[in-house]
């Protein structure tokens, strides 16, 4: 019985991961860095999608999908819906709900420490 609870919950969880994976690959595939930021901080006038609610963000996408936006401004974003199936809207909402940083792997090593006053 323990084994397998364990079993399914290893399956929920790389199935969460999968649709994280998922939305960050369509993410950068359908260019929506290319507003919204590598970091889905929002770049000009765009606005950030990181962490935002997942219902809203799936929402919004199946609208702009429909050709229904509330302005111009987010007409936009309707040739960039088209192509979205149901599916990738969820992982694309997935992947902007549960958005985590990445660090940069090529970091400078900050743990090195001076020592002294610089003997001047
Ligand atoms: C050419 C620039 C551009 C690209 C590329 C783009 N977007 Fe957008 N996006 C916008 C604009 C403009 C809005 C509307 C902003 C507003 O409401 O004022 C918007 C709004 C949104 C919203 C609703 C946010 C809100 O606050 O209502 C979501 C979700 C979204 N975009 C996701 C995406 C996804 C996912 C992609 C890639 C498939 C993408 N966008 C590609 C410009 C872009």
């Amino acid at each position: 019985m323990k084994v397998l609870f364990l079993h399914i919950l290893l399956l929920l969880t790389l199935n969460a991961q999968s649709a994280y994976e998922s939305g960050k690959k369509l993410y950068i595939k359908n260019g929506c860095y290319s507003c919204h930021g590598m970091k889905l901080e929002g770049l000009h006038k765009y606005p950030y999608l990181a962490n935002r609610a997942k219902g809203y963000m799936s929402y919004k996408l199946k609208r702009f999908r429909s050709k229904l936006s509330d302005n111009q401004q987010q007409e936009m974003m309707i040739p960039f819906a088209a192509g979205l199936s149901d599916e990738d809207i969820e992982n694309l909402s997935v992947y902007m709900n549960e958005y985590v940083e990445e660090k940069n792997k090529e970091r400078y090593d900050d743990s090195y420490k001076t020592h002294g006053d610089g003997g001047s």
